[in-house]
């Protein structure tokens, strides 16, 4: 049996965790982060695939690329701006969990707009790295429901 597959993607700036403002983001690396996430998810039943970029085209190559079950994506400062992005996640036909490691809501102004929460089927944010944990939990009880009510 093939299990679902759930795409996880960081964006720009993302590769730099651990190091990147530890204040703000924390110590874990993005490679401890993704080693986290294929863990739970192996234990979830779902198959993982973790993807990093530094712009929006590496993003919406691998969307198209994978065609996912479902996205757990914390977009990075693509968040903020990125209209191709947001348009791709739209698109894609599976249900997307939107991610922050921190609170955005709490910092700049310019961080509160985001272009993916209005698309998105749930958004955490200011839980660190527990919040990606939180969102693949969410995708794989969705993931359940749909293949309950397929059976059903
Ligand atoms: C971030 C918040 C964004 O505003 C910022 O540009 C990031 C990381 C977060 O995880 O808290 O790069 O998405």
């Amino acid at each position: 049996m093939t299990l679902p597959l759930v795409l996880v993607l960081n964006g720009p700036n993302l590769d730099r965790l651990g190091t990147r403002q530890p204040e703000v983001y924390g110590r874990t690396t993005l490679g401890e982060l993704e080693a986290l996430l294929a863990g739970r998810g192996a234990g979830l039943g779902l198959a993982v695939e973790c993807v990093q970029s530094k712009d929006a085209d590496g993003l919406i190559r691998a969307l198209a690329e994978r065609r996912p079950a479902a996205v757990v994506i914390n977009p990075a400062s693509l968040t903020h701006h990125s209209f191709p992005l947001r348009d791709a996640l739209a698109a894609c036909g599976a249900p997307v969990w939107e991610v922050h490691l921190s609170n955005i809501h709490a910092r700049e102004p310019f961080r509160r707009r985001s272009l993916v929460s209005p698309i998105a089927r749930g958004v955490v944010c200011g839980f660190g790295p527990a919040g990606y944990i939180a969102a693949l939990e969410a995708a794989a009880a969705w993931l359940a429901a749909v293949a309950k009510e397929g059976d059903g």
